[in-house]
């Protein structure tokens, strides 16, 4: 419970890079994520280099954070091997979920920033990475160590009001 209460968008990182240990850990928690039918339909791009970070930062104003953050791991759907395909983008969130978590296990900051299903950034950010066609972008994932060490912070959100027992 800790580590999924504290977790938060972070959106400023100091400039120490993300150890490939570390990286390492983010996929195999992202691979663990339940699927539809087991389809596991993800693949991974993890973008290290600098010039890259900066192209993609120019996507959009809402992946503005990557001009300072030294990581971001983009998960991509392949289409071409769903058995379950209205399921897929559920079963991305899901790994896309389990490396917040995971990064936060490892004193780490990330953002999750929405990409599919607008086509827009979908294409721009397959254009920047070299995303065969059958792939689609789903999500991008800033990562990083967070400037503000205490950017990882409890937010209490529990509602009882949006909870229903039985029938609503
Ligand atoms: C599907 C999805 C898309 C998001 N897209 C963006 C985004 O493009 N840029 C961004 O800065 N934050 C993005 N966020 C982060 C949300 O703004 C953030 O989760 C929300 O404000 C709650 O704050 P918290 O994550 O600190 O709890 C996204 C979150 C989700 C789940």
């Amino acid at each position: 419970m800790e580590i999924i209460n504290i977790r938060r968008s972070v959106r400023s990182y100091s400039n120490k890079p993300v150890e490939k240990e570390k990286v390492e850990l983010l996929l195999r928690a992202a691979m663990q994520a339940p699927s539809a039918r087991n389809q596991q339909p993800w693949h991974f791009i993890v973008v290290d280099d600098e010039e890259t970070l900066q192209a993609l930062a120019t996507v959009s104003r809402n992946v503005q954070m990557l001009k300072e953050a030294p990581l971001a791991i983009i998960v991509l759907i392949d289409s071409e091997s769903l058995t379950a395909p209205l399921m897929a983008p559920q079963d991305a969130s899901a790994a896309t979920q389990n490396i917040l978590l995971k990064a936060v296990d490892l004193d780490l900051g990330t953002c999750w920033c929405g990409v599919y299903p607008r086509e827009e950034r979908m294409e721009a950010l397959a254009s920047i990475l070299n995303v065969p066609d059958r792939f689609q972008v789903f999500s991008l994932i800033a990562v990083g160590y967070p400037k503000d060490k205490a950017a990882n912070r409890f937010v209490d959100r529990f509602d009882p009001a949006r909870v229903h027992y039985n029938k609503f």
